[in-house]
């Protein structure tokens, strides 16, 4: 395979960048989420994935719900924030105002614009992420923005590498 017009092709899409946040019996967990997708239309079925290193995804295999957060172009610190620390090390919702959807989920007040997800499948298909596809519960905008987008965040260093493997807690 050649690596180089994989990396081009899948880079030139720029996908817009997400905030995915769960929880699981009273804990909370989310990542930077650049996999993402509409799967389904009629029902709404929205996919996000998961890297199997991630503290999101060991929370998620738990939870029952996800949020999805679309970040605005003037959220990069939320995007760092999320990206490059990791829940296993860092209480990263300390100090963000909050709501709390149903399972506990925890809303990011600073991004308005999100889908709140009902987990129906969870798909293992022997790569480094997992794929999660929710029903849509609910879906909040707040009229035109400019997405971050990846091309916006690539500088930044992943809290967990994808080559990481989870480690049973
Ligand atoms: C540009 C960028 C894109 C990323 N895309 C994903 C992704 O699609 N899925 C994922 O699970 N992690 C992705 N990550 C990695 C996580 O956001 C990162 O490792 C995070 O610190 C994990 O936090 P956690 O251990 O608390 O879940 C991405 C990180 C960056 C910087």
């Amino acid at each position: 395979m050649d690596d180089a017009a994989f990396a081009e092709l899948t880079s030139a899409a720029d996908p817009a960048m997400v905030v995915v946040t769960t929880a699981a019996d009273g804990e909370p967990a989310g990542c930077l989420v650049g996999f993402h997708s509409q799967s389904s239309i009629s029902p709404a079925h929205y996919s996000v994935r998961l890297s199997k290193a991630n503290h999101t995804y060991r929370v998620a295999l738990r939870g029952s719900h996800l949020a999805v957060h679309f970040l605005a172009a003037d959220d990069l610190p939320l995007a760092e924030h999320f990206g490059t620390v990791s829940g296993e090390d860092a209480e990263k919702f300390a100090g963000l105002a909050l709501q709390h959807a149903v399972g506990g989920v925890p809303l990011l007040e600073a991004c308005p614009r999100r889908l709140l997800l009902q987990r129906i499948t969870l798909l293992d298909d022997g790569g480094d992420h997992v794929g999660v596809t929710g029903s849509v519960l609910s879906a909040g905008a707040r009229g035109g923005f400019v997405p971050l987008r990846l091309s916006d965040v690539a500088h930044l260093r992943a809290g967990h590498d994808s080559e990481e493997r989870a480690i049973s807690p």
